[in-house]
């Protein structure tokens, strides 16, 4: 996309304020080609920066991404391990990337989970980005079950004993984010797999059966098109 292509991009509001992806496929798209799954991941994790900066090239507030759930755990350690290392090479290296888009990194999910490093380097990247306005949630440890019961138990923590749904949104992880409005699943399976539960309640589905490492920009803006075409009626009529 050219400097020409953003500006005019930004001249009109996206209708998406709030996109989440499950970034599915990466092991078969490795495998189709012959390569390890440790392959998929990785250009899996190039794709990811390219399609995090551009949803917030064209003016979408927060995309949350489905990195890593409670449940890939079990997962040969090979294939964790790698994973792992992705995301603390993504963390040394994206700083000034950051800083020149304006994106803030949160991590939503346990990260007492995680090695000393790697939570430092973590918790580093959301202090030093915490100003920046475009929100960009990383999934890594994350359940949707395991996100409601923390919230919950954070609520009680503080007194309540009568808990409202403004204040579970308030205590979810991405309480900083505006209200989900779809939520995008690549590798062709229709299900939401522990995503996002809470927030999911009224946010438009979206499937497609390419894999994450051959999303491109211009299914972001197929996607944006296929959003503006639905007609939203959170429970009315
Ligand atoms: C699901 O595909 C993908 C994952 C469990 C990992 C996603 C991770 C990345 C894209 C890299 C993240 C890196 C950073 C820097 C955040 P799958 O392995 O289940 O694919 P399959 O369904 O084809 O087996």
């Amino acid at each position: 996309m050219t400097k020409n292509d953003v500006a005019l991009k930004d001249t009109v509001e996206c209708p998406i304020k709030h996109i989440a992806f499950i970034m599915d496929g990466n092991g078969r798209w490795a495998k189709k080609r012959g390569m390890p799954r440790e392959y998929g991941h990785k250009v899996g994790a190039e794709v990811f920066r390219k399609i995090m900066r551009y949803c917030g090239d064209i003016g979408i507030e927060a995309a949350t991404f489905y990195a890593f759930s409670t449940e890939n755990w079990k997962r040969p350690q090979k294939e964790v391990d790698a994973i792992m290392k992705l995301l603390s090479i993504y963390l040394d290296d994206c700083k000034k990337e950051l800083r020149t888009n304006n994106m803030r990194i949160v991590f939503l999910g346990d990260k007492s989970i995680f090695s000393e490093e790697l939570r430092k380097k973590m918790i580093d990247i959301e202090e030093s980005s915490k100003n920046n306005t475009y929100i960009v949630n990383i999934a890594m440890n994350y359940g949707g079950r395991d996100e409601i019961v923390y919230a919950a138990n954070k609520l009680i923590a503080q007194g309540k004993t009568h808990l409202t749904e403004d204040d579970i949104s308030s205590a979810v992880y991405t309480n900083i984010s505006p209200e989900l409005d779809i939520i995008v699943r690549t590798g062709g399976d229709l299900r939401i797999s522990n995503f996002l539960l809470w927030q999911a309640a009224y946010a438009e589905l979206y499937f497609t059966d390419k894999f994450w490492p051959d999303l491109t920009t211009d299914d972001v803006d197929e996607i944006v098109d296929a959003f503006k075409h639905r007609k939203r009626r959170f429970g009315g009529v």
